[in-house]
């Protein structure tokens, strides 16, 4: 595996490979990877010739009050892991190469309507010009055949589908399943912020969610019904304060009254300091 910090040495590269004829699937990460990247980057192994991961903590991304100085990073222990996961070129810039006038200054955005509003959008203005605008950045200086990203972030997929097709880029966006610990934690960079209680508290995320899955199961259809049923759930909870439970439709997300497939089940908990977000994508039965 190569490690490459600079935006002209990964495109000489990514260029050679496609004058070998060789496909290039990109995997977009902020790195401190955990297995639910590491799956995103065997999938893109397994289905492209080529497979560059990026690790960047992206300053656009982040709100003035949020994690970006203490988000974790370990480029040693990434670069280990990428390479064991079929990486073969790991392109992590330093900000300055991103960013060279300043991610302040910064004149040029992708903005996305709509879909990025609602949920995570409602909560952390800007959050998704920035991610829409650091993917369209990657989606150019690699020029990659196929993009790869987790359902886990499933606004982000939406938000990222949304502009590909608006945009006419020429990727193909690939989604995959959440990874979560054996007790049903969504993995998640995050997770490190947790202290034990808080690790423990944190389960009322996808126990909501196994709630609301039970229910659909068992033929309930109302929205308000199951969102209800979660928010008792993880208000029983101390240490967990929402942020928001959504039931949307899962390509539009907008809320729905009336559940109807494909739709999603979302929500965003605060478990003392930390935000995390997990959701379930309910398909037809
Ligand atoms: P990051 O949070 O590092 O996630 C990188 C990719 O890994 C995203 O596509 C995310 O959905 C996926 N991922 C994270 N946890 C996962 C899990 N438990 N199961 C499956 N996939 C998981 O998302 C970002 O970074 C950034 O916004 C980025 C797209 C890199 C733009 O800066």
């Amino acid at each position: 595996m190569q490690l490459v910090t600079r935006i002209d040495e990964v495109k000489k590269l990514v260029r050679e490979l496609r004058r070998q004829g060789k496909t290039i699937g990109l995997v977009p990460t902020m790195g401190y990877l955990h297995e639910g990247h590491l799956t995103l980057m065997r999938r893109a192994k397994a289905e492209q010739d080529v497979v560059v991961a990026t690790v960047f903590v992206n300053p656009l991304q982040f709100g003035p009050s949020e994690d970006f100085a203490v988000y974790p990073r370990d480029l040693d222990r990434d670069s280990r892991l990428a390479a064991a996961a079929g990486v073969d070129v790991l392109f992590a810039p330093p900000v300055e190469e991103m960013y060279p006038r300043g991610y302040e200054n910064m004149l040029a955005f992708v903005d996305v309507r709509r879909v990025t509003e609602r949920l995570c959008g409602a909560s952390r203005p800007g959050h998704f010009r920035g991610v829409a605008t650091v993917v369209t950045k990657l989606f150019n200086i690699v020029e990659p055949d196929a993009a790869y990203f987790g359902q886990k972030d499933a606004q982000q997929v939406v938000v990222i589908r949304t502009m590909v097709r608006d945009l006419n880029m020429n990727v193909r966006i690939v989604t995959v399943p959440i990874v979560r610990e054996p007790d049903g934690l969504a993995m998640s960079s995050r997770n490190v912020y947790l202290a034990p209680a808080e690790r423990q508290a944190a389960l009322v995320l996808s126990r909501a969610l196994k709630l609301a899955k039970e229910k659909l199961d068992a033929g309930e259809r109302s929205a308000a019904t199951l969102i209800a049923a979660m928010r008792e759930l993880i208000s029983r909870e101390p240490l967990a304060t929402i942020d928001y439970i959504s039931v949307s439709d899962a390509e539009t997300l907008e809320e729905l009254d009336t559940v109807r497939a494909p739709a999603l089940v979302a929500l965003a908990v605060k478990i003392g300091k930390t935000r995390l977000i997990d959701n379930l994508l309910w398909e037809e039965t």
